[in-house]
């Protein structure tokens, strides 16, 4: 399968579709290869139909990161997160982004289709594409995450 690593792979539900329509125009303005897993209308759906596929292809290490969004960001965001090699940031500010990046090593961001303005979503989508995870102290509290108490 291999790592394609200068693809993007986007997917939202219906609550997300608009932004994940402006946000994949933006990215290919910006240069980058985009690999949109759908939805591909505003018709309801069901947001981990279209999540899943995406989560398990990064949590498979096919993709370094990813882009998904759903109304509130929330439901998305909750089903990549059962990955055991994802970890889905929500964010709604670029302060919240430095931070998933910086302190998380977040490899995928989550979004809120229905509460964030679509220029400070692609703004906070750079960010998440170039900001370096900081290590040092943080590396061992990632590791921590997938430590689950039995
Ligand atoms: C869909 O109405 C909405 O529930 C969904 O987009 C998301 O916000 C779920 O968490």
């Amino acid at each position: 399968m291999g790592i394609k690593k200068n693809i993007l792979p986007i997917a939202s539900d219906h609550g997300g579709f608009l932004l994940k329509s402006y946000l994949i125009e933006k990215l290919y303005s910006a240069n980058y290869e985009v690999k949109d897993y759908g939805t591909f209308s505003e018709e309801s759906v069901d947001y981990p139909d279209f999540i899943h596929p995406l989560a398990k292809a990064v949590d498979e290490g096919e993709y370094q990161r990813g882009i998904i969004m759903c109304g509130s960001g929330n439901g998305a965001q909750m089903t990549a997160n059962k990955y055991f090699n994802v970890r889905a940031g929500l964010c709604c500010n670029v302060e919240q982004v430095k931070l998933i990046r910086m302190h998380n090593n977040a490899n995928i961001i989550s979004l809120a289709g229905r509460f964030v303005p679509f220029e400070e979503a692609w703004k906070m989508v750079q960010i998440f594409l170039n900001t370096p995870f900081d290590g040092g102290r943080h590396q061992l509290r990632v590791e921590k995450i997938s430590q689950l108490l039995r």
